[in-house]
């Protein structure tokens, strides 16, 4: 397809190391995108949505030889194995880039290198200190914790070595007057402020090569073929790459950059919000618009840590629950721009009140209704659905005036609260906005009681299962981001019709329900 700069979304998540399978903390952060990624195209923007491996560098290598393979070979089968699981997690990705791709990918990161040298950034100096491989990155004798990296539980390697270093120092002002003014626009506010207190602690020129011999897996440096890129830097450019860039055909690049949002857990902030910009102003590209820092997924309150055990498998909760109901727990239970925690117990509780008797029961319940009362037919303009009305709300008790139908409470109040949460990136709250509904449908049915009401009325209990209906059609388009399988099954249950000012839902019975209970 190609792209035209017409309200165009370019979304991006990090590429995932190739050197183990994809877990549920990777999962939180392909989950997020593709919501946002769907919501996007659904609302009529072309959308973009990116997504890759980030197959080079020493972490790659060990691991390869763990495995007495090459790594080719090594990150081939790993990439089969995530653009599976990709697949299954219901991940609607436009392209999936591989670092290691050297028709796509290697052209774009070199033509970046290039830009970098042409603006007189690349000088070449000796890099003395400590490396660590869990980070792919230099660090500095004050980040450690015992002697230790503190996110990999490690002790650094001491390297010394003639590398070919980047001017991060001369972007400093420039970064910080960009962060402050918004132009590249952090969030949350507090990582955007992180990022402002690691320029004011002053930065220095990051080492952007290793020599070929030591690390003989990565894009030779174009200038020198004794060195090769460092990973990071190799790996940025994948948001390039991808679209175009560097390619004989820049037009979708053209059309396409800078990213809308990029979305990115909060262990590497300081490469997307630093290096990153950095590199693209010294490139003189435009900077993404957005970038969305994610927290983590603990499980019990821990960090997953292969060490510690606690590593949770996103194909154990599709096989146990469906892929809507795992997408439904990172949607709702993960506050976006917040650690999140994920244990099978917790997920078991959430998703038996929440799907199988929040949801669910009130699709079967309505379904069995409108089949036994009006077999599968209900007719009705929205009108004339009795109010909403709640024992003891301010409503009640200011009289009949102005209660809301179950249609002008969700096209009025949650429809524009859905899209501004969903617009701006808060999908937990979009989710709240949708479980509103439901609550208000279930009351509704407890105060109608339409399961009484047909002995004696039988147009009033039609117009009460109208609003519910008219409210569970609604729930569905809503929920098509999230679960789109879900949303799908709801809209071939229950089918709506216009035919001038009335509104037919035709409905089916489920066979089984859409989310058994689970003891
Ligand atoms: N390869 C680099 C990114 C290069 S992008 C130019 C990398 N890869 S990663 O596989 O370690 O992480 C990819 C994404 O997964 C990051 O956004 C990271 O924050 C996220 N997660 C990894 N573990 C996580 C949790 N436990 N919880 C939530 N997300 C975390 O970094």
């Amino acid at each position: 397809m190609k792209y035209e700069n017409r309200n165009k979304f370019y979304i991006t998540t990090p590429i995932f190391y190739a050197n183990a399978r994809l877990h549920m903390g990777h999962t939180y952060t392909l989950v997020l995108a593709d919501i946002l990624a769907r919501y996007h195209r659904i609302i009529g923007d072309q959308t973009f949505f990116l997504t890759g491996a980030d197959e080079h560098g020493d972490k790659i290598v060990r691991a390869a030889q763990k495995e007495n393979l090459g790594p080719q070979i090594f990150v081939d089968a790993l990439s089969v194995a995530s653009q599976e699981l990709l697949s299954r997690l219901a991940i609607s990705n436009d392209a999936f880039i591989r670092t290691s791709d050297k028709a796509v990918h290697w052209p774009g990161a070199i033509k970046l290198w290039r830009a970098l040298e042409a603006s007189g950034d690349i000088y070449q100096g000796i890099y003395e200190g400590l490396y660590c491989v869990g980070c792919e990155a230099f660090i500095t004798e004050k980040e450690l914790v015992e002697g230790k990296c503190a996110l990999h539980n490690t002790v650094p390697e001491t390297i010394k070595e003639e590398n070919l270093f980047f001017r991060l120092s001369r972007y400093s002002d420039e970064l910080k007057r960009i962060i402050e003014a918004g132009e590249m626009k952090i969030i949350p506010e507090s990582r955007a402020r992180e990022t402002l207190a690691m320029i004011g602690e002053g930065l220095s020129d990051v080492s952007v090569s290793r020599l070929m011999g030591d690390v003989p897996w990565g894009i030779p440096v174009p200038s020198d073929p004794s060195k090769v890129m460092y990973v990071w830097c190799d790996a940025l450019a994948n948001y390039l790459s991808a679209i175009g860039y560097g390619s004989d055909n820049e037009d979708n690049f053209t059309a396409l950059w800078p990213a809308d949002v990029q979305i990115l857990g909060k262990d590497i902030l300081r490469f997307h919000a630093l290096l990153w910009p950095a590199l693209l102003l010294s490139a003189r590209l435009a900077l993404p618009k957005e970038l969305l820092i994610h927290g983590f997924i603990t499980s019990g309150g821990v960090k997953m840590s292969k060490s510690i055990g606690n590593i949770l498998d996103p194909e154990e909760f599709i096989r146990e629950y469906g892929v809507d109901s795992l997408r439904y727990y990172l949607a709702r239970e993960v506050v976006p721009t917040e650690d999140g925690d994920l244990t099978r117990e917790k997920f078991k509780e959430i998703y038996n009140a929440n799907l199988a008797n929040g949801l669910g029961n009130l699709i079967s319940r309505t379904l069995k209704m409108s089949a036994q009362y009006f077999d599968g037919h209900v007719v009705g303009d929205g009108t004339q659905s009795p109010p909403i009305r709640e024992e003891g709300s301010r409503e009640v008790l200011l009289g009949e005036v102005e209660l809301p139908t179950i249609r002008s409470f969700v096209e009025g109040v949650i429809l524009p609260r859905y899209h501004a949460h969903m617009g701006a990136y808060e999908v937990n709250k979009a989710m709240d906005d949708i479980w509103e509904i439901i609550g208000v449908l279930d009351r509704y049915i407890t105060t109608y009681e339409p399961f009484k009401l047909i002995k004696t009325d039988r147009e009033m209990t039609e117009r009460v299962l109208w609003g519910v209906l008219y409210g569970l059609h609604e729930i569905a388009n809503m929920l098509t981001p999230v679960m789109p399988g879900t949303s799908a099954k709801m809209n071939d249950l229950i089918e709506k019709r216009e035919e001038g000012a009335m509104i037919i839902f035709t409905t089916k019975t489920p066979s089984e329900p859409l989310f058994v209970r689970k003891i």
